[in-house]
């Protein structure tokens, strides 16, 4: 049996605020008619002024841990000593630009003591972190991780841009890895990461890095927001994730009937109705819940997650395909079989009706 990284807790968290796309409408020149047919989105979630990115990460971690504390299938839960010896956050909005939000994290769960950083793949972060994590699992470097996708877009985003308000919300997502083997339910059974840096305009922001310094004289008007050219970003995650995504089912030997779900990267849901065609899946396969918190970037995944398992739609067993396309360019697919008996509590606000 070969050593693997195994999930055995999952948790997610969003802020108090929602806002709908009428709120938006009444803000904006857009309309809730464009935002639904055009991303499927109908609602987001926004920090409070005075609210961090580490606010969400820790109410997410929290939940995580918990739900690996009760999750029964965990042997290690009766003689752990720690709940986890690493953390690892991905996040493209942290609380500084230095230092790194995951030790601060860490000490806030109780977790002062174990390895901490950040990875920052925007939207891919997940699954880089969740690679990242699952790999110092099977090296021997950590025994239990908690992998912690978290972003606050609201605060970087240009107020007078319709598209990219439409499109982003707030939150965060988290999992528990433990040490175990492939043969487990919950393994990690492997991983396909990749980045095209040509691509470094179509997702960025400009100002406030190393060459665009924050202490020089101010940046040109909007480089200090979020900015995106959507159609190309469009067709740039559906090749990329169905690519990855191929990639990765060839390469641990799954054939594409074989699998039962799609948790894709909740950016649009026609890009996700456009990869779930790619790899020959029908809607009812594909997890969305951008309809109630939009495009979280680090948190997407992680927060589909937790909603899935929560309402059933991840049940013991299933095949299931993480994959996820982001700046950097960057993408990365991940591949696991569902965790028996995973004990995963509610997301305040997340299920409310929309
Ligand atoms: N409300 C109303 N109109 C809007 C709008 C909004 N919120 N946002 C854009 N528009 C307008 C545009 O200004 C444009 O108007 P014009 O034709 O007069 O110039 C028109 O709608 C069409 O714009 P276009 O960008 O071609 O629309 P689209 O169908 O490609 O949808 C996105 C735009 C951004 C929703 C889509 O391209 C997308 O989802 N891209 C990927 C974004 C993403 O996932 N980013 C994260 C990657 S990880």
């Amino acid at each position: 049996m070969t050593r693997a990284a195994v999930v055995c807790g999952l948790g997610g968290a969003v802020p108090a605020t929602a806002i709908s796309n009428s709120a938006l409408a009444a803000q904006l020149d857009t309309t809730d008619t464009w935002i639904r047919t055009r991303t499927g989105i109908r609602r987001r979630y926004v920090i409070a002024p005075g609210e961090a990115t580490s606010d969400l990460a820790v109410a997410a971690g929290r939940r995580a841990l918990n739900s690996a504390r009760r999750t029964a299938a965990d042997p290690q839960v009766e003689h752990r000593t720690t709940d986890a010896d690493l953390v690892v956050l991905a996040t493209s909005t942290p609380d500084r630009p230095c230092p790194a939000t995951a030790p601060a994290v860490a000490h806030r769960l109780g977790l002062s003591g174990a390895a901490a950083f950040d990875v920052g793949a925007v939207c891919t972060g997940f699954l880089y972190a969740l690679a990242t994590a699952a790999s110092m699992i099977t090296a021997g470097a950590a025994h239990r991780a908690l992998v912690i996708g978290a972003d606050t877009f609201s605060t970087i985003l240009d107020p007078a841009d319709r598209t990219t308000r439409a499109i982003f919300g707030d939150g965060a997502g988290a999992v528990v890895l433990r040490a175990g083997t492939t043969d487990e339910p919950g393994a990690l059974l492997g991983f396909d990461l990749g980045s095209d840096g040509s691509g470094e305009e179509l997702i960025t922001v400009r100002a406030g890095g190393s060459r665009q310094r924050s202490t020089a004289t101010p940046p040109p008007v909007g480089d200090e927001f979020f900015a995106m050219e959507g159609r190309s970003v469009f067709t740039k995650a559906v090749l990329n994730m169905s690519t990855s995504a191929h990639t990765l089912l060839d390469r641990i030997g799954w054939a594409r009937p074989d699998l039962d779900r799609l948790v894709a990267h909740q950016a649009n849901l026609r890009i996700l109705r456009a990869v779930g065609e790619q790899l020959g899946l029908t809607d009812d396969q594909l997890v969305v819940n951008l309809d109630r918190v939009g495009n979280t970037v680090a948190a997407s995944v992680p927060l589909a997650l937790a909603d899935a398992a929560l309402d059933g739609t991840l049940r013991p067993g299933d095949r299931v395909l993480l994959t996820g396309f982001g700046g950097g360019l960057t993408w990365g697919s991940a591949a696991l079989r569902w965790p028996d008996a995973l004990q995963v509590e509610a997301v305040p606000g997340m299920a409310d009706a929309l």
